[in-house]
């Protein structure tokens, strides 16, 4: 083959295999264009290639240098189609890769499960560790073991649901006091946090079912004083430097009987909407327990004599963390427990 010849040839390749891979719609059509105009074995290339071996020795460098324009030209040519078609065919808009991304919310603690927490670090540096009980309760355990006489008055606070077959809800975490005194010897010191239900109704401080904390202790030669002077720590311990009181009160399954007051955190005792003016916050019950619940629970109330208290956790949140409702507590709004988390610094 003369250049001449050959040259023609080289543009022929060069243009039809150019109009071959530009107008390939798809990456099938692509891929059939690029065998007949670049493929190893019958593509045009090759065969251009090929020729240049019929090509005089002074003509080579010159007919070398097209082939190997027509050959780069035809696979960048094919390069760039390839890329066009994958975009066109991917379809779905790509990623947005400098959008910002969003935050995983984590969950947090429930704020009265974080008071719980609290309580329960304070009084295990006491010397006190956790019991727990059935939520569903005999009579027996609910009230008779407790000193409740039949049909007395203070059953009147203690109305909840009766389950088929016997048995109730318990009213409050006392019936463990029992149970707890039935399992272990003396000396006993336990934190009995758990569900209590009573017949309230559902109001800005009260709740059909609520977090109940129970403490007990007992052993030889307990007094008053270490009562006193427990709830006097944990008090401060949990508010601050807070002032309490002790109010005389009653309780079938203490004697005597006590409530305490922590002033107001609020409004430092002047008297606010939170501690209704009063300037003082109810938080408890307790006394020392009564020798006929000793004895019901088959302890020596002539050896041994000791205190309890019952505390309401969810009263403490409200007031740790300014909620003006306990209802709050119990409607699952994920803003507001982000919030309590948040300023909680606990997540
Ligand atoms: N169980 C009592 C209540 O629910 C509280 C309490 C517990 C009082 C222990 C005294 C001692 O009201």
């Amino acid at each position: 083959m003369d250049l001449q010849a050959y040259l023609q040839e080289a543009d022929a390749v060069e243009r039809d295999g150019s109009a071959a891979l530009e107008s390939a719609a798809d990456t099938a059509a692509l891929e059939a264009a690029r065998i007949a105009v670049l493929g190893d074995r019958q593509g045009r290339v090759k065969a251009l290639q090929e020729a240049l071996r019929s090509i005089s020795k002074e003509d080579k460098p010159a007919a070398g240098k097209r082939f190997n324009e027509a050959r780069t030209k035809l696979e960048s040519l094919h390069e760039s189609r390839k890329a066009a078609l994958s975009r066109e065919t991917s379809g779905k808009p790509r990623e947005d890769l400098s959008l910002p991304g969003r935050k995983a919310w984590r969950g947090a603690k429930h704020p009265v499960t974080l008071v719980i927490e609290e309580i329960e670090g304070i009084f295990r540096e006491l010397g006190f560790t956790i019991a727990l009980g059935p939520d569903a309760e005999t009579e027996w355990y609910n009230f008779g073991a407790l000193n409740f006489p039949p049909n007395h008055p203070a059953l009147d606070a203690h109305d909840t649901l009766y389950l088929e077959g016997g048995g109730l809800l318990r009213t409050h975490t006392s019936p463990v006091q029992v149970r707890t005194l039935q399992k272990f010897e003396p000396p006993i010191r336990v934190l009995i946090p758990g569900y209590a239900y009573r017949r309230d109704f559902f109001d800005a401080s009260h709740a059909p079912a609520f977090m109940q904390i129970e403490g007990l202790c007992i052993d030889e030669g307990i007094s008053f004083v270490d009562l006193k002077a427990t709830l006097n720590v944990f008090a401060a311990r949990f508010f601050g430097a807070a002032k309490t009181r002790f109010r005389p009160s009653f309780f079938p399954f203490t004697e005597p009987s006590a409530e305490m007051d922590v002033q107001c955190g609020i409004c430092g005792g002047s008297g606010c909407a939170a501690c209704k003016g009063t300037g003082w916050i109810e938080i408890l019950g307790s006394g020392m327990v009564h020798p006929k619940v000793l004895e019901a629970a088959g302890v020596d109330s002539e050896r041994y004599t000791g205190w309890a208290f019952g505390m309401g956790p969810a009263r403490m949140a409200i007031s740790r963390y300014g909620i003006p409702d306990i209802r709050i507590l119990y409607d699952s709004d994920m803003r507001f427990l982000e919030q309590i988390a948040g300023s909680a610094g606990d997540r």
